[in-house]
């Protein structure tokens, strides 16, 4: 006999459609573990609202651009559990519990929350919702009872939170929750903006999406930042920094082409436009199929309403289990329980 399949948790917040940024840094990964982890991917409708109060047709149209992303880019509904946070609710009973066990000035100085806020230019006006998110992230992380969280490089500040709050809780109130693990990706964590800047984002505006169609996905490489410093195709380039070849490190399948590429731009022999070109080809063989299966998944809103439906209804029975465990541990009175002697 085998052991028992580990239990894997990952996330997305509904914010928009999802970019090659999220596929490097989170969903390829996803799709490799599918294999061979219980998986878990929960669309945390009810996190994305802690930035976006005031959008939230955004959140409710981007719980199927995310589904449907996940399942464009390979990811199998008869293999993982896609989950609605906010099907959920016992989700929030235990963010409660938690609450308790983490001090405001911990989530202050959490290193992700931290660069979030400056982002949004929160300072002190952070709703407490926002501030409080790695709280109900640990929920989400403990109540499916996940040994491992796979996420990218910037969310390891949030499960090492996480990891504290089990800590904690199994110190005051006895062994209960399970111990998780961040998992980042090996290679191509984080990929850059097309402006160069250190990070994609919907909100920088330096994003492809996974939706994109083949005219935006070529306008966009075609303007892409490279090197500034570099005139003329003779000069020799700057392959360090230079979000091109960092694309082509993470999408192109012949690594050893890429080499190659990459010393004929250092020695002035590959002009930008050309090795642009072979960019676009590059995500064109990888986009293609994706929104093939995008476009197919499209047309079937009834099967998306029933992944997701269907997976809330799994997914919320683990949570109600460990809710229970959480509750009992504590050692408050046990209602139903009461009830049913009665
Ligand atoms: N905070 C994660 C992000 O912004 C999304 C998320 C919500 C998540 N709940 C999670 C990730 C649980 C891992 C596990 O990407």
């Amino acid at each position: 006999m085998s052991a028992p399949r580990r239990t894997i948790l990952t996330g997305d917040r509904p914010t928009g459609p999802l970019h090659l940024g999220h596929y490097a840094g989170a969903l390829a990964n996803r799709v490799k573990l599918q294999h061979t982890y219980h998986t878990f991917i929960l669309i945390a409708d009810l996190q994305a609202l802690t930035d976006n109060a005031e959008r939230p047709e955004l959140v409710r149209q981007s719980v199927w651009d995310v589904l449907i992303d996940n399942l464009a880019v390979g990811l199998d509904p008869a293999r993982v559990t896609f989950v609605l946070q906010s099907g959920v609710p016992e989700l929030a009973e235990l963010t409660q519990v938690y609450l308790n066990l983490v001090t405001v000035s911990r989530l202050q100085r959490n290193p992700t929350v931290k660069e979030e806020m400056r982002a949004r230019g929160f300072a002190a006006n952070v709703p407490a919702g926002f501030l409080c998110y790695p709280v109900s992230q640990a929920a989400d992380i403990t109540g499916f009872e996940a040994h491992l969280v796979p996420v990218g490089e910037d969310q390891v500040p949030v499960v090492e939170q996480t990891r504290e709050v089990v800590r904690r809780f199994n110190q005051l109130y006895g062994e209960t929750l399970v111990m998780p693990k961040a998992m980042t990706p090996e290679t191509g964590a984080r990929l850059p903006g097309t402006d160069g800047k250190a990070k994609m984002s919907a909100s920088a505006g330096n994003a492809i999406n996974l939706g994109d169609s083949p005219e935006v996905v070529h306008d966009k490489v075609m303007g892409m930042y490279t090197d500034p410093a570099r005139e003329r195709a003779t000069d020799p380039g700057r392959v360090e920094g230079n979000p091109v070849f960092s694309y082509l490190d993470a999408f192109d399948p012949d690594a050893r082409g890429v080499e190659e590429l990459k010393s004929r731009y250092r020695a002035g022999r590959v002009g930008d436009v050309a090795v642009k070109q072979h960019l676009a080809a590059v995500l064109e063989d990888f986009l293609e199929p994706v929104r093939q299966r995008r476009s197919s998944w499209d047309q079937r809103p009834d099967e998306l309403r029933e992944i997701l439906a269907a997976g809330t209804e799994r997914g919320r029975a683990v949570v109600k289990a460990t809710l229970g465990k959480v509750l009992a541990a504590i050692g408050l009175p046990d209602v139903a329980a009461m009830m049913k002697t009665h």
